[in-house]
C-alpha cells in the first residue's frame, strides 16, 4: 500500500477514493455470493414441507429466485440501518489509512495504527460493558508509552520531513525512483484518528452481529451497502475544480489504476472479509492479538524493501508496543473462568 502511494507523482498518482470504493463493491459482491450460497435450499418448516414430510414426500427444493428473493429479504430487513454507522465509519477509516500510509513510513505507521487496541478497549468499555484486568489496563499504559516513542524517533529521524524518500533494497530495485513528499505530522493525525473509527466501528459492528441472529455475510452485504454512498461522495466531488459534479469523472475513475493499486485494493478487501470472520468468531479486542504479528512483518519488510533506517529509540518503542500487546493478550484467571470472559470464543 506504501509503495503503491509513494512510488508515484501527482501527475501519475491513482485515486485512492477509487480504491476504497472498489474495495467496498468487491467485498460487497464476495459477501453476496457467500451468502447466496449460504440460504437454504429447502424451504425451512413451511405447512407445505410438513404436509409432504408426513406423507413421507421428500421436501421440493428451492428455485434459485426463491431464494434470491428470500436473501433480498434478509438484506433490506428492518434494522439493515444499524450498518449504516460503521459502514461510514470504515469507509473514513479506511480512507485516513490512505492518507496515514502515504505520509509515514510503513513500520512506524504499523506501530502507531496498534493505538487500534488502545480505543476498541476504550469503546469495549463504554459500549458493551466489557470489564478489563489491571494487567490489560497496564498493558494499555505500555501500548501508549511505545507508539509516543515511535512517534518521536520517527519525527526527528533522518528521513523526514519532507525529504524524498527513495526506494533501495532488492525488491524495489527496479521500481522508479520514489517521488512523493511525506508530511509525518500529517501521517500521525491521520493514524490517530483511523485508530479511533476502527475502534468504534469494530465495536459496534459486534454489537449488531452478536445481538442478532443475522447471519454474518448478510451483516456485511448490508455494510457494503451502506458504505457506497460516503465512498463515493468524495468521488464525486473532488474531480471538478468548483467541487460540482463532473460528467466525466466515471470514465477517469480507473485512471492510473495499475497492478500496484489492484493489488492493494485485493489486499484490503482479504483483509476486511478476514477482519469480519474474526469479529464474528472472536471478539475486536483479541483481534488485537494477530496485529503483533503485523508490527514484525511490517518491520522486516520495510527493512528490506524501503531501506528503513533502524534508530534505538525506534527499536525500544516498537519493543515495547510488541511487549504490551502479548501482555494485553495473556488471560487473566477471571477471564478463564468467568461467564464474562472478554475472549470467549
Ligand atoms: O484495522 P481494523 O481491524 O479496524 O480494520 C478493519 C477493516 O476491516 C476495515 O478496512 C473494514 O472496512 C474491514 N471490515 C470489513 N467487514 C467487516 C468489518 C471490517 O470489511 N465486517
Amino acid at each position: 500500500m506504501h509503495y503503491s502511494r509513494v512510488s508515484t507523482t501527482t501527475s501519475n498518482a491513482y485515486s485512492p477514493a477509487t480504491a476504497v470504493l472498489l474495495n467496498e463493491l468487491l467485498k460487497g459482491c464476495i459477501s453476496f455470493i457467500i451468502a447466496l450460497a449460504r440460504t437454504p435450499s429447502v424451504p425451512l418448516l413451511s405447512p407445505a414441507l410438513v404436509r409432504r414430510s408426513s406423507i413421507g414426500m421428500p421436501p421440493r427444493p428451492l428455485s434459485w429466485w426463491s431464494r434470491l428473493c428470500h436473501l433480498s429479504a434478509e438484506i433490506f430487513s428492518p434494522d439493515c440501518f444499524k450498518l449504516s454507522i460503521p459502514a461510514i465509519l470504515y469507509v473514513i477509516q479506511n480512507s485516513l489509512q490512505f492518507v496515514a500510509i502515504s505520509n509515514l513510513p510503513v513500520a512506524s505507521f504499523q506501530v502507531a495504527y496498534q493505538m487500534k487496541i488502545l480505543t476498541t478497549a476504550g469503546f469495549s468499555v463504554a459500549l458493551l460493558g466489557k470489564r478489563l484486568s489491571k494487567t490489560k489496563w497496564l498493558a494499555l499504559f505500555f501500548l501508549a508509552l511505545g507508539v509516543g516513542i515511535v512517534q518521536i524517533s520517527t519525527a526527528t529521524g533522518n528521513v523526514f520531513p519532507s525529504k524524498i524518500h527513495e526506494a533501495v533494497g532488492s525488491a524495489a530495485a527496479a521500481a522508479p525512483r520514489l517521488m512523493y513528499v511525506m508530511n509525518p505530522i500529517k501521517g500521525f493525525a491521520a493514524v490517530t484518528a483511523a485508530c479511533f473509527t476502527s475502534g468504534l466501528a469494530g465495536v459496534y459492528f459486534e454489537m449488531v452481529l452478536k445481538n442478532s441472529k443475522a447471519d454474518l455475510w448478510v451483516r456485511n452485504v448490508q455494510l457494503s451497502l451502506f458504505s457506497i454512498i460516503p465512498a463515493i461522495l468524495p468521488i464525486l466531488f473532488s474531480s471538478t475544480p468548483g467541487g460540482g459534479i463532473s460528467h466525466g469523472i466515471f470514465r477517469d475513475l480507473l485512471k492510473n489504476f495499475g497492478a500496484w493499486a489492484w493489488a492493494t485494493v485485493g489486499i484490503q478487501v482479504f483483509g476486511g472479509l478476514v477482519t469480519a470472520i474474526v469479529i464474528k468468531y472472536s471478539d475486536n479486542i483479541l483481534k488485537g492479538f494477530a496485529t503483533s504479528l503485523s508490527i514484525i512483518i511490517s518491520f522486516l519488510a520495510s527493512v528490506a524493501l524501503f531501506n528503513f533506517q533502524i534508530t534505538p529509540f525506534f527499536l525500544l518503542g516498537s519493543s515495547t508496543v510488541l511487549a504490551a500487546t502479548l501482555m494485553y493478550n495473556q488471560p487473566s484467571m477471571r477471564e478463564k473462568e468467568g461467564p464474562h470472559s472478554i475472549t470467549s470464543p
